[in-house]
């Protein structure tokens, strides 16, 4: 296979943060990193360290937040004022009885309340959870009733999805506004042990219930490191995440990480428009960019002249996430950016970027680049064996490194299944591989490429979507007897969901049944998880012990050989 490069051009006057990968790779260890983050003695708050900081220093007053949304409103806050307002927030929250390691859960859209809450959560020693404002009865039930917070803030139009929790916050109510008012903006932050909690995120495996992925205080180092030297982010630097704090992404790069750094970030509370984008990108000069391949191949069919009517030149450094970055979409940004994005690699249990092409480094194109300096990745077998070069297997990540999920929540068997080997919690004391769910190879120069997923997660427009929920949900419609729930794949979402549906007997199968069982799983589930495509089905393709087989499903659709049927039951 012909390799295609994206090549460097070591720039003398603005060099990146990271100027020469192998070296760094070579020489880096974590506790050199140390000293980019402020500590009480052994302790240290990932709050504290994205944003309180900086107020003690130059940064004080510089904006860190560009706020705005669909309906052209527009905000800004100060370090400054992201800190007192945190610590009010914090304080609120005390005075509900909220104490160190209780959960906090916050369910609101993008608005600025959400960013000051999770600083307040972390900074008072709580655990911050987030939840998309997409997330339905269903998701919500599962999610909350397995965390159990003490407290969920919200907003009058949410509020009424959510099922009983012990406190209700609603942001947008007198009440609210009164106790923000009066709160003391002075407030003690709590000293964390570096391995104790801070946030937990619910993503999606192949089987059973999401599951909450606990991250501690200490993951803001990786994040941190990440931001420096992957998305290159610098004091004049104007950053825009497109992402969701729903997401893990938004939570380490437009939160932690990001503002660790120092940066102003903007972020926009709307849906996905390309032509609003790019007044975006141009109106807040934004010089740092990091998106979805989703996103870019959108924007690549809404077409060139969007971008030549825009005035894009502060734009310096744009990146990616969460789905395999098209090489095409990398070729269209050369194009019409004249610079190609960056694909990053990493997950919800990984915490940070842990595989990624830097600014200093030639991109193979179609590549995801190399890991990060401070962290061994490879291609491993089943039982944890590393294959060797151009072979394909699983994407390993050598434990441990900081900002790697400390648990499952409340499920440590779920935990050590992510293992061969042994997980750092065993009697192994980490020996083994971290394996991701991925398949990839390594070439002979050490950069990873990604395969597909070895299990049957959904990645739908970079979401991340279990179909066992989906086919929950299927079947919780009195019409429907069994789900069997797929990705498809989709030249623009990189996979849709598409939803095998076995029907009660006396159940009509019609097209407006299919539209009526999407719109179900939407209304029940997620705006972002429903079936876009339904098929009706006789039966479903069953092992003997009665799982699902939807890897059978998906290679029918595909037109593909079958495979080993063995274990399957009479089909
Ligand atoms: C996929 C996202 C290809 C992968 C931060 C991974 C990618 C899952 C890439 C994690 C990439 C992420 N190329 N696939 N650069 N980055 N993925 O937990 O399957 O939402 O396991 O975290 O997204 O998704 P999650």
């Amino acid at each position: 296979m012909k390799t295609d490069f994206y090549r460097k051009t070591n720039d003398r006057e603005f060099p990146s943060n990271l100027t020469d990968y192998d070296e760094m790779y070579r020489s880096f260890e974590w506790k050199y990193a140390r000293k980019e983050l402020d500590w009480f003695g052994d302790k240290l708050n990932a709050a504290y360290n994205a944003v309180d900081r900086h107020t003690h220093t130059w940064r004080k007053n510089k904006i860190a937040l560009y706020w705005e949304d669909e309906e052209g409103n527009q905000k800004k806050y100060t370090f400054e004022e992201l800190s007192v307002l945190s610590n009010k927030l914090g304080n609120i929250l005390k005075d509900f009885g909220v104490e160190r390691g209780d959960r906090v859960f916050i369910f609101l859209p993008r608005i600025p309340e959400l960013y000051f809450s999770f600083l307040g959560i972390l900074k008072i020693g709580a655990i911050a959870g987030t939840l998309f404002s997409a997330f339905q009865e269903q998701a919500l039930a599962d999610r909350l009733g397995q965390a159990r917070p003490k407290v969920v803030i919200t907003n009058k139009e949410l509020k009424s999805r959510l099922p009983r929790v012990k406190h209700v916050i609603t942001i947008d109510t007198e009440d609210f506004t009164k106790s923000l008012e009066h709160a003391s903006d002075e407030l003690h932050i709590a000293e964390m042990d570096p391995d104790e909690y801070a946030f937990m995120l619910y993503t999606s495996g192949t089987t059973g219930k999401p599951k909450g992925v606990m991250h501690t205080h200490r993951a803001i180092l990786q994040e941190h490191m990440t931001a420096k030297w992957v998305l290159d982010l610098r004091d004049d630097d104007v950053y825009w995440c497109t992402a969701d704090p729903g997401w893990v992404t938004g939570i380490a790069y437009e939160i932690l990480g990001s503002w660790s750094c120092g940066v102003s970030a903007v972020v926009y509370a709307g849906r996905f428009d390309p032509k609003k984008w790019y007044e975006l990108l141009e109106k807040y000069k934004v010089s740092v960019w990091y998106t979805a391949p989703t996103a870019i191949r959108m924007l690549m069919a809404a077409g060139d002249t969007l971008v030549d009517e825009r005035d894009l030149s502060a734009l310096r450094h744009m990146c990616s996430v969460g789905e395999p970055l098209n090489p095409e979409a990398i070729r269209w940004a050369v194009k019409v950016f004249d610079k190609p994005f960056h694909d990053t690699w990493w997950q919800t249990e990984t915490g940070a970027i842990c595989i990624a092409n830097y600014p200093c480094m030639d991109i193979k194109i179609g590549s995801m680049g190399k890991p990060i300096p401070g962290l061994t990745a490879s291609i491993v077998d089943d039982n944890g064996h590393p294959v060797g070069p151009n072979t394909e297997g699983n994407i390993a990540l050598k434990p441990k490194w900081p900002s790697m999920m400390k648990t499952i929540w409340r499920r440590p068997q779920k935990y050590e299944s992510y293992f061969a080997g042994g997980s750092p919690r065993s009697s192994s004391g980490g020996a083994g591989w971290y394996l991701s769910g991925d398949h990839g190879m390594c070439d002979k120069d050490g950069y990873f490429w990604f395969i597909g997923r070895a299990d049957d997660v959904i990645k739908t427009s970079g979401e991340r979507v279990g179909p066992f929920e989906v086919e929950s949900a299927l079947v919780s419609h009195p019409g429907v007897v069994e789900a069997g729930v797929i990705g498809k794949p989709d030249p623009m979402r990189g996979e849709i969901i598409k939803a095998f549906v076995v029907l009660g007997k006396n159940v009509k199968p019609s097209e407006q049944l299919k539209e009526e069982l999407s719109q179900y799983v939407k209304k029940h589930l997620a705006g972002h998880a429903y079936p876009r495509e339904v098929e009706f089905i006789d039966k479903l393709p069953k092992t003997r012990s009665g799982k699902i087989m939807r890897r059978i499903l998906k290679a029918k659709e595909m037109g593909l050989p079958i495979g080993d049927t063995s274990t399957l039951e009479e089909y």
